[in-house]
C-alpha cells in the first residue's frame, strides 16, 4: 500500500475516503503544525504529502521526499510551498480552488460590516460594563449601504464579494492583474487602477494571492491615497499588506479603521500591535471555516492526494506542466 503523510487532522469523511488507499501517518495535533524538521522527516518514506497552510513545504521539505509522487494541500492558495522545486522534481502540486468561495465571501462581508459598525469594539465596551444610556453621539460607524467598494483582486472571492455589494445599493469598483470584462459587466464593477480605486473607496478589500507581485502591494504610500473615513479589509494573505505601515495608518487616522482575518506572521503574536487597535477587527484566519466547506476542501484535498498515488491525473493541479 502506498504510505502518506497528512499534517493534521482533517474532516474524518477524507481521511476515510485516503485510508482505504494508503497508510496513513496523520501528525495528529489539532492545533499546531508538525514542526520542520518532523515534516522533513515525515515525508521521507511518503509516496504522497496532505499538507496545511501552516506547513512551509520548502526545497528542503521536497528534496527529502524521494519518493513523493503527490503534495496535496487543504487551502486554495499555495504560497507555503515551493512549486519550482516541485516542478523541477516532477511532483505535482494541487490545491482546492473554488470550493471555498462563497464562505470566504461571506466571512469578508461580516468583517465589512464587524468594522464599519464597530461591532467588536462596542461588544467590548458593553461586556466591561461602561455602557451608561443610549447617547447620540456613542460608537459611531460608518454607513455601509450607498458607500463605494473598492475590489482589489477581481477573482472568484473578489466577485463573490462584489456580487454580495448589490444588496447593499453599493458602488462597486475593481482593479486586478488581468481585465474580467464578463464579470466586471455582470457585476456592475467599474475597472480603475489601483490609485483611483484607493482614493474614491469607502471600503478596500483585498482578494489577491500571494506571489512576488502583490507581497508588500498596500504599504504607507497606498493607504496615504485612502480617505481617513476608509476601511481596509484582509481575507487574502497578510503579507500582501505591509502591516507596519497599517498600524502606523491606524494609530495616525490616516484611515478609520481595519478588518483582517490574515497576518503577516500567523498567528498573530501575543504582542503585536495591532492588538492594542481598537479600531481593528482581528480574527484568526476563519475565511473558509464552515463545516460544509471544510469538509468540501477535505475531500478535495484527498481526491488530488490520491489521484496522484495511484498513478491518475489529479483534478486540480497548480503545475500541470509536470504531467504535460
Ligand atoms: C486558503 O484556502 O488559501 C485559505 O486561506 C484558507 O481556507
Amino acid at each position: 500500500m502506498p504510505k502518506v503523510y497528512v499534517t493534521r487532522p482533517i474532516a474524518e469523511q477524507a481521511l476515510d475516503m485516503i485510508r482505504r488507499q494508503a497508510e496513513v501517518t496523520l501528525w495528529s495535533d489539532p492545533d499546531r503544525p508538525p514542526p520542520h524538521a518532523e515534516l522533513v522527516r515525515g515525508v521521507r518514506d511518503a509516496d504522497g504529502l496532505l499538507c496545511l497552510l501552516t506547513d512551509q513545504v520548502d526545497a528542503e521539505v521536497i528534496a527529502a521526499g524521494e519518493r513523493l509522487k503527490v503534495i496535496s494541500t487543504h487551502a486554495v492558495g499555495y504560497d507555503n510551498i515551493d512549486v519550482a522545486a516541485a516542478t523541477a522534481r516532477g511532483i505535482p502540486v494541487c490545491n482546492t480552488p473554488g470550493v471555498l468561495t462563497e464562505a470566504t465571501a461571506d466571512l469578508t462581508w461580516a468583517l465589512i460590516m464587524a468594522a464599519a459598525r464597530r461591532v467588536t469594539e462596542a461588544e467590548r465596551y458593553l461586556r466591561a460594563g461602561k455602557w451608561k444610556s443610549w447617547s447620540p453621539q456613542l460608537l459611531l460607524g460608518l454607513e455601509v449601504h450607498r458607500a463605494t467598494l473598492g475590489i482589489v483582486g477581481l477573482g472568484r472571492i473578489g466577485q463573490a464579494v462584489a456580487r454580495r455589494a448589490r444588496g447593499f445599493d453599493l458602488r462597486v469598483l475593481c482593479t486586478s492583474a488581468s481585465r474580467k470584462p464578463e464579470a466586471e459587466g455582470e457585476l456592475g464593477a467599474e475597472f480603475v487602477d489601483l490609485e483611483t480605486l484607493l482614493r474614491e473607496s469607502d471600503i478596500v478589500s483585498v482578494h489577491v494571492p500571494l506571489t512576488e507581485a502583490t507581497r508588500g502591494l498596500i504599504g504607507a504610500a497606498e493607504l496615504a491615497l485612502m480617505k481617513p473615513t476608509a476601511l481596509l479589509i484582509n481575507t487574502a494573505r497578510g503579507p500582501v499588506i505591509d502591516q507596519a505601515a497599517l498600524v502606523q495608518a491606524l494609530q495616525q487616522g490616516v484611515i478609520a479603521g481595519a478588518g483582517l482575518d490574515v497576518y503577516e506572521v500567523e498567528p498573530l503574536p501575543a504582542d503585536d500591535p495591532l492588538l492594542a487597535l481598537d479600531n481593528v477587527v482581528l480574527l484568526p484566519h476563519l475565511g473558509s471555516a464552515t463545516v460544509a466547506t471544510r469538509t468540501r476542501m477535505a475531500v478535495m484535498a484527498a481526491e488530488n492526494l490520491i489521484a496522484g498515488i495511484t498513478g491518475e491525473r489529479p483534478p486540480y493541479l497548480v503545475n500541470p506542466e509536470v504531467l504535460a
